[in-house]
């Protein structure tokens, strides 16, 4: 079975709440329709109930009757939602009347209701920029303990299986915060560590790269991975990790062998963690098309529950994937 397969497999065991506040658009609701079929985890649309079980007839869809449908303007709980927003962000000015009028947007609502603890976890972004997707997210549901941003995974499918193990890497961060501190950079290290274990299910073996590899050359941008090593070790001495090093003494046994004598990473990493956004969102575009990778993600990691967000290029499958990962995480943060 492959890994997705066991994702989606974990996933029907403790089927969680999923809501996709996009229920207008046709990927989404095909998707849900066959998430619900194969039972993978209960789906709540954000909607009218007219306009989502007509769109279920025009496509032919047999399931989206099994799904939770919520229609924010009758919705009883609206109240308690808009005062619970109020509470939380009363100290940015948030008025009740602004707050009722941001439950209207459907990523709004689908935050808040996880928030309240109506729903497990949220996809959204076949049909809203990544931003949109995000800042309710970030105002209302915000980070884990310990943590203070949120960061974007890919699970990397390479065809050479001598890289990671068997091909399988994680790269992080390649989506959300562009330009890390140290400590900054350190959190979103231990957040891929807990992500590699829970969905990529292999051990973190983590390299920390940078232009330069144990003092080869020395900058800032050196010292800032230097010291996000010796925070990420701080913050959890159990994770496996090193740097600052280059690419290829990360993850090439004899390059490693020779920049970086002794490390029990060098060589030998399955997890890369990118100085900022720039290094990590063009390094897994290059991989994905020049290596022929499979690129999974991004898998949001950090946020107190799991939110993801989609490409807007995604298929049908793709949504469907998320969701199944985004109720692992759901799981594993229980
Ligand atoms: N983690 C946690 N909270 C965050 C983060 C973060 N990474 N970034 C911002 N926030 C919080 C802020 O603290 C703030 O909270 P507050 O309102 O309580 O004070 C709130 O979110 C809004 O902060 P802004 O700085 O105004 O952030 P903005 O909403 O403008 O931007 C965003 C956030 C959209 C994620 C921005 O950092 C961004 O555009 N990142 C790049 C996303 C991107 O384009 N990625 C590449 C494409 S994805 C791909 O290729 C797979």
């Amino acid at each position: 079975m492959n890994l997705i397969e066991q994702i989606k497999e974990n996933a029907k065991k403790t089927r969680q709440r999923i809501v996709l506040p996009e229920s207008h658009e046709e990927r989404t609701i095909k998707a849900a329709d066959l998430i619900l079929e194969q039972n993978i985890a209960d789906i709540v649309l954000i909607g009218t109930h007219e306009s989502i079980l007509s769109s279920a007839k025009k496509y032919g869809l047999k399931n989206i009757e099994k799904a939770t449908i919520i229609d924010p303007a009758k919705y009883d709980k609206i109240e308690s939602y808009a005062n619970m927003m109020v509470e939380i962000r009363k100290g940015k000015g948030l008025v009740k009347d602004v707050a009722l009028k941001l439950l209207k947007n459907p990523l709004y609502f689908a935050t808040v209701m996880i928030k309240y603890g109506d729903a497990d976890g949220e996809v959204a972004g076949a049909d809203n920029a990544t931003g949109d997707v995000l800042r309710p997210a970030f105002q209302y549901v915000k980070t884990l303990p310990g943590i203070s941003v949120v960061s974007g995974a890919f699970l990397m499918f390479l065809q050479d299986k001598e890289y990671g193990d068997n091909g399988l890497m994680v790269f992080a961060d390649c989506a959300v915060h562009p330009n890390p501190t140290d400590k900054e950079l350190a959190e979103i290290a231990v957040a891929t560590s807990k992500t590699t274990r829970s969905i990529a299910r292999i051990e973190p073996r983590i390299a920390m790269l940078s232009f330069s590899t144990k003092g080869s050359a020395s900058h800032d941008m050196v010292d800032k991975v230097v010291s996000a090593t010796k925070i990420a070790r701080e913050m959890d001495p159990s994770i496996k990790i090193d740097g600052e090093l280059q690419a290829d003494a990360a993850i090439v046994a004899s390059i490693g062998l020779k920049k970086a004598p002794g490390s029990e990473i060098a060589g030998k990493a399955n997890v890369l963690i990118f100085p900022n956004l720039e290094c990590g969102n063009i390094c897994y575009k290059l991989v994905q098309r020049l290596a022929h990778a499979e690129a999974i993600g991004p898998v949001l990691q950090g946020m107190a529950a799991p939110i993801n967000d989609l490409s807007r290029g995604c298929s049908v499958e793709d949504i469907v994937d998320l969701v199944a990962i985004t109720a692992n995480q759901a799981i594993g943060s229980k």
